[in-house]
């Protein structure tokens, strides 16, 4: 298994749920800001007012960081830390933060890699004009991306765009603010995805532009799919299944297309986004470098009856951490239903851990599209403990990611260019789904969903762990 001299290791996080802040130096609201209060009345989830506090303890951070051995560290730019109304004049000290938090890491020898967009639109947009519900939100979006790009262009080579367009279909009342009389319309999920379809495209061409060394592309959630059974129906159901939720999103990265099979499903339900006239043409002049992968789980999907007593589904939520407590798969009569796997164990929040799964997409995807590949998140949500004498033994962990390292090794040796490995999370911080008790750092930060404490930081094992593999390349897996 040889992972190449240049290869990138790091760890990710995103700007709100990490910062915290969210109200301090003239940062103004996102609609993560809201969505998040209600998630804390609702369900006990904590807000994203400090969440981990990585404002005010960056330094400290990036030192733990370097520590570990990270080449490379993938964060996202808080949109409305910089544009507290989403246009208009930058909050000046906003920018700064940014600037020292770059800053630090290259005088660690840490390469950035810097999302633009990563859930949280301004709250400002929301209320003026529906946030992505609108097109207006595409020539906001260009505006806060140029000025990015030319602000940071200089010490940032890679970019991804835009955060998982494809889980923000499936669950897009919480990753945008949906307000309750749109939340039947479904068409309105892909309509939105084809609004960051153009701003995604806007974006590469910008970095291509602004950028002379610039490398960019999409960071997409994405979960290979497999049939249930051998039986030839479920196999067309795992194509149908595929062509939905992947190759729907990658097709337009790199072919500048929307999937044809999936298209027309969509048009057939009244789901298919409306395309204005030279939509297409940009979407196309947008080329990507490579594409970020993140990758969690795998899905399996069966055939499922034309039953007209079924209707669409899109899919459910695990909000407890008890396993089998999912609420629903997604499911389309008469092309396909997911379902769990047999063969695979999950997670205490019903994600299916899987290995191979994570050579598997690395293979096909590049045979695909013969384009670099990078892993900007992987890793495994868990309650982790903290001892008495202030340890946290997360073996769990370090299973699952020398596994998946291993995976990866696997897939390099197989051929496929892999640029980075920088699993989800660097430290502990806000879920977007299951609040700070759900937790995927290599690094601690002792506070409670109710509570943030001081946010004290403290090294896991997984920590130690990983500070071997990189100091190794990835030979040590021990
Ligand atoms: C990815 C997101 O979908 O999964 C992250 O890009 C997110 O923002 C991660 O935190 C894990 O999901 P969750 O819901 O467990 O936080």
């Amino acid at each position: 298994m040889a992972f190449p001299k240049t290869f990138l290791w790091g760890a990710s996080t995103s700007a709100y749920q990490v910062e915290g802040a969210a109200t301090e130096d003239g940062k103004g609201l996102s609609q993560q800001d809201i969505i998040n209060q209600e998630n804390f009345t609702k369900r006990g989830f904590a807000t994203a007012e400090v969440t981990s506090d990585h404002y005010h303890h960056y330094e400290e951070d990036v030192k733990l960081m370097a520590e570990m051995g990270f080449t490379t560290y993938r964060f996202s730019i808080s949109w409305s830390r910089l544009f507290p109304e989403g246009v208009g004049e930058p909050n000046a000290a906003g920018v700064a933060f940014y600037h020292r938090l770059i800053d630090a890491l290259k005088a660690n020898g840490i390469e950035p890699i810097v999302t633009l967009y990563h859930y949280d639109l301004p709250w400002a947009l929301v209320e003026k004009y529906g946030g992505w519900l609108n097109r207006q939100v595409v020539t906001d979006f260009e505006a806060y991306a140029r000025f990015v790009i030319k602000e940071y262009g200089s010490d940032v080579i890679y970019w991804t765009t835009i955060n998982e367009q494809s889980i923000i279909v499936q669950y897009w009342t919480q990753k945008c603010y949906i307000p309750d009389k749109y939340q039947s319309q479904d068409q309105l999920r892909f309509q939105i995805n084809h609004y960051m379809n153009l701003a995604h495209a806007i974006a590469c061409n910008l970095v291509h532009d602004l950028v002379p060394e610039g490398k960019v592309g999409a960071a997409i959630g994405y979960a290979p799919i497999y049939p249930l059974t051998s039986a030839p129906a479920d196999q067309l159901a795992a194509l149908n299944a595929n062509d939905l939720r992947n190759w729907y999103y990658l097709d337009i990265y790199f072919k500048g297309i929307y999937n044809e099979g999936a298209l027309r499903y969509l048009k057939t339900h009244g789901l298919a986004p409306d395309i204005t006239p030279g939509d297409m043409a940009l979407i196309k002049s947008g080329t990507s470098d490579f594409l970020a992968l993140n990758y969690y789980a795998s899905e399996c999907a069966k055939a499922c009856p034309d039953d007209s007593k079924m209707s669409i589904q899109f899919s459910g939520v695990n909000w407890s951490g008890k396993k089998g407590a999912i609420s629903g798969y997604e499911t389309h009569p008469g092309y396909f239903q997911l379902c769990k796997n047999p063969s695979l164990d999950t997670t205490d929040w019903d994600w299916a851990i899987d290995p191979d799964g994570m050579e598997y997409l690395l293979r096909d995807i590049y045979t695909r599209y013969n384009k670099p590949l990078m892993i900007t998140e992987n890793g495994i949500g868990a309650f982790d403990t903290l001892t008495t004498d202030r340890r946290i033994h997360d073996n769990y962990r370090i299973d699952y990611l020398r596994e998946h390292i291993r995976a990866v090794g696997q897939a390099i040796d197989a051929g496929v260019p892999v640029l980075a490995y920088c699993p989800w999370s660097a430290i502990d911080l806000l879920s977007t789904s299951n609040g700070v008790k759900k937790r995927y750092g290599f690094i601690y930060v002792d506070r409670t969903d109710s509570d943030p404490r001081q946010a004290e930081r403290i090294r896991k094992d997984s920590f130690y762990w990983y500070q071997k593999v990189i100091s190794s390349n990835g030979t040590d897996l021990n």
